[in-house]
């Protein structure tokens, strides 16, 4: 192995020593993030959420994002030099079916058979997601059960036509933040802020998840199918009844709803003071339940921070607009101030991340499939110095103290001993568009200038190159 300036420091080494053989290493990005949707044949509802003032932050669009469309032959080149095992991408639904109906589109088969084509010439294995939030916009959307029916049969296409080279396959990506984003809120596309009215969303999203992992297993695509749930871990912020019942809702309404169908078979049962919010729930049809518990090879986690949620209606701003539109709810988030913040203001609790697949464990026991973390990550302000570096210590920290804290919590005695934890995937290869963010906020190891489009990996880069290099075979 050629030298690796810097030299490998004692820590790094350590955790790639941690690094048990065959644990599953890569970066992951999302379509609308990175591609550049102005070369797209089908728009999405994100691009025209974008499109209206006042949504994204900096006023900026899907359009050009990182050019990754054109630019992805240098991307894998990036991958390949980071010496990552896997990548986790999305393929994005209007791209390769424009309007959500018929059949794919040759000039989105051909992009994603390049990009393919490339990872497989670089040895990178492929996790690909099927719903990173770009729904097309000529569908009724996610409150409309006719949309599960589509990306039913959007999956089957896909999974026929990329079967070979696809050895992971996410059906959606974190369903909970579209419905609480999305739906309730309004702060993500489609813009609807229906609060408690945004529920049939869940069931909807769900049920095409289930729909889609029987088509994708009709396709008999021979790659692992599973779903992305994001996870946060709920505390009361005091010893209040009234505290606790409302931190048992946020622990529901983000984590338990979206889990419990998918793995379990049934909703969550809601604590007697929340049973009329969620009534939405009361009727579920059984054939419904059925379809969306299928049997999963695997179960996505993407964990960012713990919650802290408080009884009564908030008050105040939050850089996302998430604190205005949560003051007509019942709970607040309250600020969890004992820990140092990423630049979008999260708390960073590496410890959290071990709660949350102790929960995973403790909630749903030999029903959990092998899971994967498939998003963990970290947002600084990360600027270019005078020598045409980018120095970001705080990503290498964080990075550093989640991989270690996941790996602790599987471990012998750890709080989520005999979880079957696969991988790690780290949020994001490049500094891309952040959604309702727009390009505020920098989650890459590789930065990414705007204007230019040049990629100069910044030291958390070379630090995770040395790790990966420095694993044991
Ligand atoms: C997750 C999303 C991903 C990215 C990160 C920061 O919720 O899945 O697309 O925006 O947050």
């Amino acid at each position: 192995m050629p030298a690796l300036t810097p030299p490998v420091t004692a820590d790094a080494l350590t955790l790639a020593h941690r690094i048990p053989p065959g644990f599953v290493m890569g970066t992951a990005t999302a379509a609308a993030q990175i591609e550049g949707m102005r070369t797209s044949a089908g728009r999405s509802v994100w691009d025209d959420f974008a499109a209206q003032p006042g949504h994204v932050l900096d006023g900026s669009d899907t359009s050009v994002t990182c050019d990754h469309v054109h630019r992805y032959a240098d991307d894998v080149a990036l991958m390949s030099e980071l010496g990552i095992d896997a990548y986790r991408f999305s393929f994005a639904w209007p791209r390769l079916q424009p309007g959500g109906t018929g059949a794919l589109d040759p000039s989105g088969v051909d992009f994603y058979d390049r990009m393919l084509d490339e990872l497989a010439a670089h040895g990178i294995a492929a996790f690909a997601t099927l719903y990173h939030w770009d729904t097309p916009s000529e569908l009724g959307g996610w409150l409309d059960r006719d949309t599960a029916l589509r990306f039913g049969d959007f999956a089957s296409l896909v999974g026929e036509r990329f079967a070979d080279r696809v050895s992971h396959w996410i059906t959606l990506n974190e369903p909970a933040t579209v419905t609480l984003n999305g739906y309730a809120l309004g702060i993500h596309a489609p813009g609807e802020a229906l609060l408690f009215d945004a529920l049939p969303t869940v069931h909807h999203q769900l049920l095409g998840h289930g729909l889609a992992v029987q088509a994708l297993r009709a396709a008999s695509v021979p790659g692992r199918i599973g779903i992305t749930n994001s996870h946060t871990p709920v505390q009361p912020a005091t010893e209040s009844a009234e505290d606790a019942v409302m931190a048992q809702l946020f622990d529901m309404v983000h984590n338990r709803v979206f889990a419990e169908p998918v793995l379990l078979g049934r909703y969550p049962d809601a604590p007697a003071e929340l049973e009329a919010m969620f009534g939405a729930f009361g009727n579920t049809d059984a054939a419904d339940l059925a379809t969306i518990h299928q049997p999963l090879d695997f179960y996505g986690l993407n964990y960012y921070m713990p919650s802290r949620i408080a009884a009564g209606p908030g008050s105040g701003d939050s850089p996302d607009g998430s604190a205005e539109a949560m003051s007509d709810l019942p709970f607040h988030l309250v600020d969890i101030d004992e820990y140092p913040r990423t630049g979008f203001g999260w708390p960073i609790a590496p410890e959290h991340l071990g709660t949350a697949l102790g929960e995973l464990r403790d909630r749903y026991g030999t029903a959990l499939p092998p899971v994967y973390i498939t998003e963990n990550g970290a947002s600084f302000a990360d600027d270019v110095a005078a020598d045409g570096t980018v120095h970001d210590p705080e990503r290498v920290a964080f990075i550093a103290q989640h991989l270690n804290a996941a790996l602790d919590a599987v471990s012998p005695g750890g709080v989520a001993e005999g979880v079957d934890l696969r991988g790690y995937f780290v949020w994001s290869l490049l500094d891309n568009w952040e959604w309702a963010a727009g390009f505020t906020q920098r989650f890459g190891l590789v930065h990414v200038d705007f204007d230019t489009l040049e990629r100069t990996p910044k030291s958390s880069f070379r630090w995770l190159r040395e790790v990966l290099a420095a694993r044991k075979a």
